[in-house]
């Protein structure tokens, strides 16, 4: 799939608008138009549906997106939150040094050097055609003739060294070896990088009127945190008994240095974040659960399984808190990234917060010290409750700081995702269409009614069975164009099913229902087209030709 026709169909048909346009666009930021919206709003409805309120277990929460800045120093943030950055000298900008190299790779300047000899020549004529403009900070356009001495020096006028190419550009991008050693090049202008330093990733504002230290706050960076800060609140209400979850739904903001690849990457995003609390003996189980429920979501959705990856961290990737972590991870067409970490994240948030706040946040499990007592028969259980407890754990095992299993997802990288996989080109009598072959459930459009002509009052008949199923669904009306047109229409919008008023309609009131991706038709009674709506989008089969 070409990422740049996505891109593009997204914009024309309002999916995804760069933020502010009109004033040029600020990077790392999106809009969602009229279809991205209801696409988005699908996506976390479905998440809310499925992960909280069809379940017993779970309750929801929404909390502020400002919070009290120790609720980050507890979970690290203030302290950690940071990625090492460079930044360079001559263009200024900042990046991830992690990054530079594959930043370099996808760089006009770096890959305008295939091919060129390694000669002072070849690579003379190069700055002049390609360097002075790709890549005027580089080392070699700005003073080649020092470059190329050291070049030569080093390399050149021995034949017989080697050397990998990675270090030639790095040679490249060095004017005075003897002082600063060889330079990795910038990879947008080609200039001095700094040496890596910290860069915190949260977005700083103060609250009140007085701007000084003490009424600095964050921006969110992440939803859990304000589950956290509520897991006492929401246990005291009584809804809940462990094992239980927390969900939550909302924007998080990070200052990413290189927002990149479309919406996948970008500074202000929306998270779909559970946090399930359980007892530690049971987390393991939870875990394995939670990560084959989440990896078999997207599945459910739509999203092949051949596209997806449930990738296990190996041990040296793990924070030290944690026992193990799996990303459900999408084959997008630049690279296969991830969509949702699942994290066993043991009692270490709890803790933290109990330590930071000075609140008791352990929990007493009443249903297990009267399950264990009944079977165990109250003499037995006294027994075995000796020596159970230890001075690290008092009251264990039913006095404890629940272990925290959390599948965190992204909604936007599920969009994109969801967008790459229903971006299909199929030929249709003879014609190439562009066709969003969305799961039903996210579609943005549930259906759209079409009069064949404007005439005959089928606009009429039309319209009522429009405004009909717009009570339940998000529907469309479309009577301008050819029918084939309207259709291919619908099917650029992802919209599942065609309704159409026609002449028969006219003599036995039935109309035509029109599947998008096989194209198929059928005819339904019009009263009957709200239930047939409804038990199609619910999964009943389309009628055999
Ligand atoms: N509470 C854990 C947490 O926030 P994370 O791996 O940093 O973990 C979880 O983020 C998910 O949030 C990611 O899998 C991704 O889907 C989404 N996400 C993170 N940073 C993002 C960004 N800059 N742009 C879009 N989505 C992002």
């Amino acid at each position: 799939m070409d990422m740049d026709k996505l891109v593009s169909l997204c914009k024309r048909r309002g999916f995804i608008f760069p933020s502010s346009e009109i004033y040029g666009g600020i990077n790392g930021f999106w809009d969602y138009g009229p279809l991205g919206v209801e696409l988005k709003r699908n996506i976390k409805e479905a998440w809310w549906q499925d992960t909280i309120r069809s379940r017993d277990d779970v309750v929801g929460l929404d909390c502020s997106i400002i919070m009290h800045p120790k609720v980050w120093e507890a979970s690290g943030h203030v302290g950690g939150f940071s990625d090492p950055m460079s930044t360079c000298r001559q263009c200024k900008r900042l990046v991830r040094t992690d990054q530079v190299w594959d930043q370099l790779r996808e760089s006009e300047w770096f890959n305008s050097l295939e091919g060129v000899e390694t000669n002072a020549k070849s690579l003379m004529q190069w700055v002049n055609k390609k360097g002075k403009k790709l890549a005027p900070g580089l080392a070699l356009v700005r003073n080649p003739s020092v470059t190329l001495s050291w070049l030569d020096e080093k390399v050149l006028k021995d034949p017989d060294v080697q050397i990998e190419f990675k270090e030639f550009i790095q040679h490249l991008a060095t004017e005075q070896f003897a002082m600063t050693g060889l330079q990795t090049p910038c990879p947008t202008c080609g200039g001095d990088l700094t040496e890596p330093r910290d860069f915190n990733l949260m977005f700083e504002t103060n609250v009140g009127a007085v701007v000084e230290d003490a009424n600095k706050a964050y921006l969110r960076p992440e939803t859990a945190q304000g589950i956290f800060a509520n897991f006492k609140n929401v246990v005291d209400t009584g809804r809940v008994k462990c094992p239980f979850g927390i969900g939550q739904v909302g924007k998080s903001f990070r200052n990413e240095i290189t927002p990149r690849n479309y919406i996948f990457r970008s500074r202000e995003f929306e998270q779909m974040e559970l946090e399930f609390f359980c007892h530690p003996d049971e987390s393991d189980e939870w875990y394995s659960y939670w990560r084959k429920t989440r990896f078999q979501w997207y599945i459910d959705h739509g999203l092949q399984s051949n596209n997806l990856r449930l990738r296990d961290h190996d041990p040296d990737e793990l924070a030290f808190y944690s026992k193990a972590t799996a990303d459900i991870e999408y084959a997008f067409p630049f690279g296969v990234s991830e969509l949702e970490g699942i994290a066993h994240r043991s009692d270490y948030d709890l803790k933290q917060h109990q330590k930071f706040s000075g609140k008791d946040l352990s929990y007493f499990d009443e249903e297990r010290w009267e399950r264990d007592k009944a079977g165990l028969g109250l003499t037995a259980f006294k027994d075995y409750l000796k020596g159970r407890e230890t001075e690290e754990k008092p009251g264990y095992p039913y006095q404890y700081v629940p272990h925290v299993i959390e599948p965190s997802a992204g909604a936007d990288r599920a969009t994109l995702a969801f967008l790459c996989e229903a971006y299909q080109e199929d030929e249709v009598g003879g014609e190439t269409r562009t066709v969003l072959k969305f799961h039903p459930r996210l579609a943005p459009i549930k259906a759209a009614v079409f009069p064949l002509v404007k005439r005959d009052g089928m606009p009429e008949l039309a319209e009522k069975i429009y405004r009909d199923l717009k009570k339940q669904n998000n529907v469309f009306f479309d009577e301008k164009g050819a029918i084939g047109r309207r259709y291919r229409r619908q099917d650029e919008a992802g919209t599942p099913f065609g309704i159409t008023v026609d002449s028969q309609t006219l003599t036995d009131g039935t109309v035509t229902f029109r599947d998008r991706d096989s194209c198929r038709q059928w005819r339904v009674p019009s009263a009957g087209v709200v239930d047939a709506v409804r038990d199609l989008l619910n999964g009943a089969p389309i009628p055999e030709a």
